[in-house]
């Protein structure tokens, strides 16, 4: 956070990156800065590349058996469109933001389409810490942080004092 290139709109994924080598090298890339880190997903802003690409996928934590798991995606040049216009409030963390977490009203319920790093077309509708992920990942790709969305900033703070204990940055 403070960084330029993190405010930026980035640019569409164009057609001719789709199955190269290149797209391919920036999505290993990215999946090995979010493993490392421990995330929930990651925008292309993130590691200063400024494309519509974002990666996201939670799996099973034997740490927190009760947690939604989400599908491992990545999708390009996504479009996001709410099914109602009911906001949820829910914490979150973000790996440009480290040691902190903040409460977030989002969208409980959209539809979000792109492609995948072939061209081919992704559409799901989703619910819940999904529809949350999507959201704070493609804010990314807008050049917006979490911390703009707070309406409540007495709910924004170090994780450690928030929670207790140090969580990994999502
Ligand atoms: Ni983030």
């Amino acid at each position: 956070m403070g960084d330029a290139r993190l405010l930026r709109v980035a640019e569409p994924v164009p057609e001719a990156l789709f199955g190269s080598a290149e797209l391919q090298a920036l999505i290993t890339d990215m999946q090995d800065t979010m493993a490392a880190l421990d995330g929930a997903g990651l925008a292309a802003p993130q590691i200063g590349v400024n494309l519509r690409l974002v990666i996201f996928g939670v799996g099973a934590n034997p740490r927190y058996p009760d947690a939604e798991t989400v599908p491992f995606t990545m999708l390009c040049n996504p479009v996001l469109t709410p099914l109602a216009p009911d906001l949820e409030d829910g914490w979150e963390g973000c790996l440009s933001v480290p040691g902190m977490r903040g409460l977030v009203p989002r969208f409980a319920r959209l539809r979000y389409s792109g492609v995948d790093q072939r061209g081919q077309p992704i559409a799901r509708e989703v619910s819940g810490f999904h529809a949350r992920v999507v959201q704070h990942e493609c804010d990314h790709l807008d050049g917006i942080l979490y911390p703009r969305r707070i309406r409540d900033l007495s709910q924004f703070g170090f994780t450690r004092e928030l929670f207790g204990e140090d969580l990994a940055d999502d």
